[in-house]
């Protein structure tokens, strides 16, 4: 079943049935102020933080009675009414039509019944710190309409979510409201902090400028009515609300407005939400007098956005692959490497920082967009990582770098909760800060000296070194690194000194790495000192070879995990993708693992993370055991996996498999599946329950997951074969061999490049001819110092 459509010249994704089969939710906002908005405008705003900052009520975890950014409209004469969203009212389909429009940083949702049409804009200005609802509503009957109008939102009592939710007798009694010309204050702790010492006293505001106000509530319960919820107001079916206000209850913003519309007559309506004095809103509200402010505003948005976006866009023929990648997926990673895992509708905003692998890696998936943005992070997780070489599990949001204390510490353990380190994590620092240098050419970076997390400082290249040294440091029997508290995975322990051969495969890949770059820095002792390091290491992965997979470790008392003859979690897929983008595996044994993944973990939805799943057969560190079979680390489709396989099949040259696994696992192919999916089909998910489960197909953990930057790396890098280096860039695409070609555009280094692929034989990979404005180059390789400020490249494939 189909509820919307792609439009990717707007760059929106357009939902025409608004009985989703969840809330599809877009991103509002900025770090300084966040939003969530669904296709009915459902959803919750924040400063800041979404645990400490929150500012609107939302029920997580629900599909019932939603709190949301609501607008109602009466009919005066008919008494009907109904809402400018489908939700919360809920008039049947057959006579309200619901059309919404998501796209960068705003939502627009419009809305035809009765004769009567609105166009409702929300969003958060650039730069802003509220909200922004404009409203448009447009008489299209043949005679004059009496309306009422109420807009509406649900305050929290408490900035501290919990708080707000859980210590009711506390946080029922410290709010009241009151009505000031065109807006709700609701007022905080309003006495304290008036002897000017640190204070909790907050004042938010919801105002509207447009039509005068005709009627207000300030309390909930006198808006809503009891017995009642956000379908039915009693202020809304009675067509007046009633001027109560909040004092020790809980808050509310509604304003009414009485207007009449003449036929095909228009009335904008603009209601601004945001934690404000009544001065600072005054002054906000005012500014939203002057006609064009809101369409500016938008279109401000789209510029920023869309410029960030058209840094790359492909054209191919595949309309999945196009949408994400130009769009969706792109945006996605922006949001993630804002959010991290702070706030969704699954993620509450409790998280009290950044984790450490999921930001590194979250970079990724923007550095070909915005390498400086990038880097400014690349540089705050390197002020993260301790002198000992280890990253923090948990990186706070008040990172104070040179001054934290570490997992050897016991106060950063009772602090966080992370009891120890992981054996991965400054290991992804490798791939992202090569990333970086070879989108930007700025090799002075490995130069830059940065603070450790723990004090003292050091270049980029030894904070590198050092990572090295931690895994070194820190191996097991085998010889390889010790899985520590965890790896990627959080849910396998190996024990302290268990190994494993997913983080093998990154030491091994990082030991390329600082290999190269040793090399080109005359680094002559490091470069001898990795030559054995890499080939001992290597010996010890070579000993992890099962006949057609590599193992996924050694526990700690050398049991092996993932053997081939284990009855269950005998095949794991991370370990045969990486074994690939290592460079470790020779290529019968990339051949044969990749093979194994297809037999074995394949499935409609994308590859499962491990099979069979763990039921009867797990030991104490196999913490997925207490999932169900085949969902989230226990045999599900782990997404963020998909990216790893897309990109190890196209760094083989294979891409009709590659290609094969961006569609069974991508949003977008689900488009027309979507009741199957249940999450947006325009966003990546965490998970989705394979084969075993009977909802096979569906996914969960909507936006904020490290999938949206791994599939990202795997499609640019490996299916578009844009792989930059410190000098130029390769470009050695693994296509479906049914294509006949594809084109690229790209801003490198601040140069246009516009790249057409052709693919006459039909082949799926392999470089026969590259021209570069005409002229032809060697291999596949274009240098950064060869390129004009406007560049065609032909690529042909054969
Ligand atoms: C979640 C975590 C991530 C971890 C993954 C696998 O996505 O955020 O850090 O690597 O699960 O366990």
């Amino acid at each position: 079943m189909q509820y919307g459509y792609f439009d990717l010249k707007n760059k929106e994704y357009v939902i025409d049935r608004p009985d989703t089969p969840a809330p599809w939710v877009n991103y509002l906002g900025s770090p300084e102020y966040g939003a969530m908005i669904s296709n009915n405008a459902a959803g919750y705003s924040f400063v800041k933080s979404g645990a400490n900052g929150r500012i609107s009520r939302f029920r997580f975890n629900s599909m019932m009675a939603l709190p949301g950014r609501y607008i109602y409209l009466r009919d005066n004469d008919t008494k009907d009414y109904w809402s400018a969203t489908w939700q919360p009212v809920g008039k049947p389909l057959d006579s309200y039509k619901s059309v919404c429009r998501h796209g960068t940083a705003y939502t627009v949702i419009s809305a035809d019944y009765a004769g009567i049409s609105s166009e409702v804009t929300y969003y958060v200005p650039i730069g802003a710190t509220y909200e922004v609802w404009r409203a448009v509503i447009t008489n299209n009957s043949d005679k004059p309409r009496n309306l009422s109008t109420f807009g509406f939102v649900e305050f929290t009592n408490d900035n501290n979510y919990e708080q707000d939710q859980v210590n009711l007798q506390y946080t029922l009694f410290i709010t009241r409201t009151s009505f000031e010309g065109n807006k709700i204050l609701q007022h905080i702790n309003e006495n304290d902090g008036k002897d000017a010492t640190g204070s909790n006293h907050r004042e938010r505001f919801f105002g509207m400028v447009g039509a005068p106000i005709s009627g207000y509530n300030g309390n909930l319960d006198s808006f809503i009515g009891p017995y009642r919820t956000y379908s039915n107001p009693i202020a809304v079916e009675q067509g007046k609300c009633t001027g109560e206000m909040n004092y020790n209850s809980n808050a509310c913003g509604a304003l009414q407005s009485d207007i009449t519309l003449q036929p095909g007559e228009s009335k904008e309506l603009i209601f601004v939400l945001g934690q404000k004095d009544n001065a600072q809103a005054n002054e906000i509200l005012a500014s939203y007098e002057a006609a064009g402010k809101v369409d500016s505003e938008v279109e401000a948005l789209k510029e920023y956005w869309h410029s960030k976006l058209n840094h790359f866009q492909v054209s191919t023929p595949s309309d999945a692959f196009n949408n994400m990648i130009n769009v969706w997926n792109a945006y996605q990673c922006f949001i993630t490497f804002i959010w991290s895992r702070a706030a969704s509708f699954v993620y509450c905003g409790l998280r009290n920082g950044y984790g450490y692998r999921d930001t590194v890696q979250d970079i990724q998936g923007i550095i070909h967009l915005d390498p400086e943005l990038a880097a400014e992070k690349i540089r705050f997780m390197l002020s993260a990582q301790v002198d000992n070489g280890g990253g923090l599990p948990l990186v706070k949001f008040d990172h104070n770098a040179g001054h934290e204390n570490t997992p050897d510490d016991p106060e950063y353990v009772k602090e966080t909760g992370h009891p120890s380190y992981r054996a991965d994590d400054a290991l992804w620092l490798f791939p992202t800060i090569r990333k970086y240098v070879g989108e930007s050419g700025n090799k002075a970076f490995y130069d830059e000296v940065i603070v450790y997390a723990n004090g003292g400082e050091d270049t980029v290249y030894n904070h590198l070194k050092r990572a090295i040294r931690f895994s070194m440091e820190r191996l097991g029997d085998h010889n390889m690194p010790a899985g520590l508290h965890a790896d990627w995975n959080d849910c396998l322990r190996l024990g302290k000194k268990g190994e494993s051969t997913f983080v093998a495969f990154q030491l091994y890949y990082a030991m390329s790495m600082m290999h190269e770059l040793a090399a080109e820095r005359k680094d002559s002792e490091y470069v001898s000192y990795l030559d054995k390091a890499q080939k001992a290491l290597g010996e010890a992965l070579a000993a992890c070879w099962d006949e057609d997979r590599f193992i996924r470790g050694i526990r700690e008392d050398g049991v092996v995990v993932g053997a081939k003859k284990d009855p269950e979690a005998s095949m794991w897929l991370n370990p045969q993708s990486w074994s690939v983008i290592s460079g470790f595996a020779s290529k019968e044994q990339s051949d044969k693992a990749m093979q194994s993944v297809a037999d074995i973990l394949d499935t409609p939805y994308g590859a499962k993370l491990l099979d069979p799943p763990y039921i009867d057969h797990y030991f104490d560190g196999a913490l997925m055991h207490i999932f169900n079979p085949d969902t989230k680390e226990n045999g599900g489709i782990f997404s963020q996996s998909q990216g790893w396989l897309i990109l190890a099949e196209s760094l083989l040259g294979h891409g009709d498999d590659a290609f094969r696994y961006f569609e069974e696992s991508s949003p977008a192919s689900m488009n027309d599946k979507a009741e199957q999916r249940v999450l947006e089909p325009y966003v990546h998910g965490q998970f989705t329950e394979s084969t075993a489960s009977p909802y096979a197909g569906r996914s969960h953990v909507h936006w904020l997951t490290g999938t949206a930057s791994t599939v990202m790396v795997g499609c640019v890098e490996g299916i578009c074969g844009m792989r930059p280096d410190a000098d130029g860039l390769h470009i050695c695409p693994s296509i479906p061999a049914a294509w006949d070609g594809f084109t690229m555009e790209k801003l490198f280094r601040g140069k246009q490049l516009s790249i057409t692929v052709k693919n006459p034989n039909h082949v799926q990979s392999g470089v026969a001819s590259l021209t570069l404005n005409g002229k032809a180059l060697d291999g596949d390789y274009v240098p950064a110092d060869a390129l004009a400020d406007k560049n065609e490249i032909e690529v042909v494939l054969g």
